[in-house]
């Protein structure tokens, strides 16, 4: 049976950025927010040599594998992974614009063919123990069009998907960047607020432009969850709120030097497998907004060339010293 799960805070996928270290900071930090994997192109998840160490789940569960494609056989085979690395759902991408993307027949284009993405949906439904759920835009172009956005929904829950994250703006498929299409097409939550009316039994995430926890609480209040991006991007530390504010939990966690620790031994056996940015990157976003914060991110990239992963922790271990009231 799938495992009941509570959605109500979510980390969104980021490419670069949710990697296998950034998500095991970010449960350090929250044991309760909905972790989501980058997204991985079905092909490069069924073929690559060394995908174990890209997706491998370090028990970061709750969390989904995100995956792009549009073969339904593949896709098959993806959730058929993703359940045997013990994720509890995977996630169709149907809301990246970029032109890689589009050309490989996945990401929000797939928006204009709604009903290969229900099949998609149907075939990732391998088991009862997996959810599949997935993440899509309000639209495509210029306008707005609620008619299309929900004759979309209308046909995609014919799959049985329970799950749909949205980021409430369109994307425009030409013409500019998949950085400006987080930013130029205008948000419109009201859509999800009118499709949630009638389909009250379906779960809808809201996503796009919660730029602060304060929102995120309100918002969740009044949708099913809110997903959040780039506010974790720039400071991962704000989850160390989530689990006190968003579920209940009565203790808040506090930074310290465990933390540092905790982190460290997680990267430690890593060395060598990955860039020594893409381990400690995550760690780096602690000295955001500190007074003299800069300072020891310097130190700490001058020594990063040497690799001396003692010498590095021992830097960090002495900033949550010096600032532990500061950071917390
Ligand atoms: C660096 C970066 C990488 C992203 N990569 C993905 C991705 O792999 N899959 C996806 O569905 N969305 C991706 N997104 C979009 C986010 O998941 C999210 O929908 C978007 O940033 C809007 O949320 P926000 O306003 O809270 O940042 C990415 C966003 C950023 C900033």
């Amino acid at each position: 049976m799938k495992t009941k799960i509570n959605r109500r805070f979510c980390v969104a996928p980021m490419m670069g950025y949710t990697t296998p270290y950034a998500r095991s900071l970010y449960r350090i930090l929250s044991k309760k927010a909905f972790l989501f994997s980058e997204m991985i192109a079905s092909k490069t998840l069924i073929h690559s040599k060394n995908i174990q160490s890209i997706i491998a789940n370090n028990k970061q569960n709750p969390i989904a594998l995100q995956v792009g494609g549009s073969d339904y056989k593949d896709l098959a085979k993806c959730s058929k992974l993703a359940y045997e690395l013990n994720y509890d759902e995977i996630n169709l991408n149907v809301g990246c614009p970029s032109k890689a993307v589009q050309k490989g027949s996945f990401g929000a284009c797939l928006m204009k063919n709604k009903i290969l993405v229900k099949n998609c949906l149907e075939a990732m439904q391998i088991s009862k123990n997996i959810e599949v759920s997935i993440k899509c835009r309000i639209g495509l172009g210029k306008e707005f069009n609620y008619d299309f956005f929900e004759s979309f929904i209308d046909e995609i829950i014919k799959s049985g998907i329970e799950v749909i994250y949205v980021h409430a703006r369109n994307a425009i498929l030409t013409g500019i960047s998949p950085k400006d299409n987080r930013n130029i097409p205008p948000l419109n939550y009201e859509f999800i607020k009118q499709i949630k009316l009638k389909y009250p039994d379906i779960t809808f995430i809201l996503n796009g432009g919660i730029d602060s926890i304060e929102k995120a609480i309100n918002l969740s209040n009044i949708y099913d969850g809110v997903m959040l991006g780039r506010l974790i991007q720039n400071n991962p530390f704000c989850l160390k709120d989530v689990d006190f504010l968003f579920y209940n939990e009565s203790n808040k966690y506090e930074i310290s030097e465990n933390t540092v620790t905790e982190y460290f031994n997680f990267i430690k056996p890593k060395v060598g497998t990955d860039s020594i940015y893409r381990l400690l990157s995550p760690l780096l976003n602690i000295f955001f907004g500190i007074p003299n914060g800069k300072k020891f991110k310097l130190d700490i990239h001058s020594k990063m060339k040497d690799s001396n992963f003692d010498v590095l922790e021992k830097i960090f271990l002495n900033f949550v010293r010096e600032k532990k009231i500061l950071i917390n």
